[in-house]
């Protein structure tokens, strides 16, 4: 497996992703990607990629894509459920259905806070929900909840 930096013709990727990081539960009734990925709350996560302070990996097994982590900054009129402020990056991660459980979405994540680190970022925020096993991946990094109980679901990590 090697990780190299996202670029804007991953664009596709991300989006088959950013899809899956949403219907992680995997149900049927899920709906469409195409709708899903136009919703106000989502588009926000994909639209004008390659504005300042976007970035991203990819993970590749034999030239496949197999996971992307990315981040974004916000601002507090536009933003996804993670965001915390604009100083922070929202970061959103998956790794396709047959390659998780493997250390990939570690090593992305790892990936990503070593280039926040490089490039002075203090914290990043995500979203995510209680039951989702991805949770326990994110406290093992040393995540932590941000005012649990409001509902949004939010966990930071100071990287400074
Ligand atoms: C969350 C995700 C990116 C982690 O990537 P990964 O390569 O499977 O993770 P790793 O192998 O590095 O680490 C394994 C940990 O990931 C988490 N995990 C989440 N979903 C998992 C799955 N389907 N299979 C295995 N591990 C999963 C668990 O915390 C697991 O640790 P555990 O074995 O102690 O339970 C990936 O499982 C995924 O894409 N899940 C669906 C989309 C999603 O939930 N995205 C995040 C939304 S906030």
């Amino acid at each position: 497996m090697t990780i190299r930096e996202l670029t804007g013709d991953d664009l596709p990727f991300l989006r088959e992703m950013l899809y899956a990081a949403l219907d992680w539960r995997d149900r049927w009734w899920f709906p469409p990607r195409r709708l899903v990925l136009r919703h106000p709350q989502v588009v926000v996560f994909h639209r004008d990629w390659g504005r300042a302070g976007d970035a991203g990996f990819v993970a590749e097994e034999d030239g496949r894509a197999v996971g992307a982590v990315w981040w974004r900054l916000f601002t507090e009129e536009a933003h996804g459920e993670g965001f915390v402020d604009e100083e922070t990056p929202e970061l959103a991660i998956a790794v396709v259905a047959d390659a998780r459980g493997r250390g990939i979405g570690r090593a992305l994540m790892e990936a990503m806070h070593e280039h926040g680190r490089r490039t002075g970022v203090a914290r990043v925020s995500l979203s995510v929900e209680p039951e989702n096993p991805a949770k326990r991946l994110y406290e093992r990094l040393g995540y932590v909840d941000h005012e649990p109980g409001d509902g949004l679901g939010r966990m930071t990590l100071d990287l400074a």
